[in-house]
């Protein structure tokens, strides 16, 4: 059996990284092996937002990159789509995995599906309901023409099967994001540049979204209200390069310290750290839930409901009052302990791997 993995975007390395090490943990002690390939589509290509997740993560390097970079959607989508059938013609495989929701999940998808390849959707029926997404459509796209679906809760079961897929096509495995933090949790490292910060009590904030970012007076009034509620905290801001375009003069804002993107091992330390983290990141949501680290979250919807059902997620949307609200629960301990969804336990990607073997006999 020969498996094509697709990464392209800083999550997806996160994602990809466990799966990879449970092949490869199959292949030393049992037959038959199971062959692969990873692509790396080249969505994402800063060392910051690449290179330092490969070595974070030991993931091997990729057997090709397709280095398509930075464009519009349409282009991006268009160029992973034209480099990755050129590469599908020269490289047979039996069946092309995907990860997530970026642009190169779709992408690949799409293409692997019309040369008859089998598509498997890790993460798949996750659902925002939200249309202005970018990732809602790479994820109704990618689920719908997905042949197998590895979910990370009974919810994502939920609209997958309401959508016509069969069960016997489903298997909720857990979050292989979470295996990456099980297993990067004793390797965790101070960031350089936050050495002289006092991180007794300090909130991360990270955004990336465009709704959030791309609007600059917008961006810059979200910056002065959390710059203002942190009361003299720190807020650790490792800044995406999406955002940093938007933001002219970082001096303005007293309490927010930005940081260039973080390598991984860096970004769980302050994660874990943190008193709260405020953020658009779909992620995060997961991690942050994993390490029972109040998250605040800057959008009006999540596709990761069960983060917000377990209590250690709050909605936010673009409500000030309820982000001070809420920063002042956590101050004065009444956010409320909660839970780990069922199967965030660091051993999805072992589930992964015996179920593909199963799937594609
Ligand atoms: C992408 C994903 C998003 C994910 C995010 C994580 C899509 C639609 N979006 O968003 O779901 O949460 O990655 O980081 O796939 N850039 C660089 N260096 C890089 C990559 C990007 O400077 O290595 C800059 C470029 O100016 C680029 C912009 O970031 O135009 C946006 O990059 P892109 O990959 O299009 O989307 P992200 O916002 O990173």
């Amino acid at each position: 059996m020969h498996i094509t993995l697709i990464a392209g975007a800083r999550p997806n390395f996160v994602k990809i990284s466990p799966i990879i090490h449970a092949i490869q943990a199959h292949n030393e002690s049992t037959k038959p092996r199971i062959e692969y390939a990873l692509v790396h589509t080249g969505q994402h290509y800063d060392k910051q937002m690449s290179d330092s997740f490969f070595d974070d993560l030991n993931i091997p390097a990729p057997d090709v990159n397709l280095n398509v970079g930075s464009h519009s959607h349409a282009e991006q989508t268009a160029r992973i789509m034209v480099a990755f059938e050129a590469y599908l013609m020269e490289h047979a495989t039996d069946c092309v995995l995907v990860v997530g929701d970026v642009n190169s999940t779709m992408a690949c998808a799409i293409v692997a599906k019309k040369m008859n390849i089998k598509v498997v959707h890790v993460e798949g029926g996750l659902r925002s309901g939200d249309m202005t997404m970018p990732e809602e459509i790479n994820r109704l796209v990618t689920d719908s023409i997905s042949d197998y679906f590895f979910t990370t809760s009974e919810i994502a079961n939920q609209h997958l099967k309401r959508e016509g897929v069969s069960d016997d096509r489903i298997v909720l495995v857990g979050n292989t994001m979470i295996d990456s933090l099980v297993y990067s949790l004793d390797k965790i490292k101070k960031p350089d540049s936050i050495a002289g910060l006092n991180l007794d009590d300090y909130y991360l904030l990270t955004l990336h979204r465009p709704s959030n970012v791309d609007q600059q007076s917008q961006l810059l009034n979200l910056l002065q209200t959390v710059d203002r509620l942190a009361n003299g905290r720190k807020v650790i801001f490792p800044i995406h390069p999406r955002t940093e375009a938007q933001i002219s003069d970082k001096g303005v804002f007293k309490n927010i310290h930005f940081v260039p993107p973080l390598p991984y091992l860096e970004f769980l330390f302050l994660m874990k750290g943190a008193s709260a983290v405020i953020t658009d990141s779909g992620g995060i949501q997961e991690e942050t839930t994993y390490l029972k680290v109040p998250c605040l979250t800057l959008r009006p919807n999540t596709e990761r409901p069960e983060t917000i059902e377990i209590g250690s997620n709050q909605l936010i949307g673009n409500d000030m009052n309820a982000l001070a609200e809420a920063l002042l629960q956590i101050q004065t301990g009444r956010w409320k302990e909660s839970q780990i969804p069922p199967f965030w336990d660091g051993k999805a990607s072992e589930r992964i791997v015996h179920y593909l073997i199963k799937l594609l006999a």
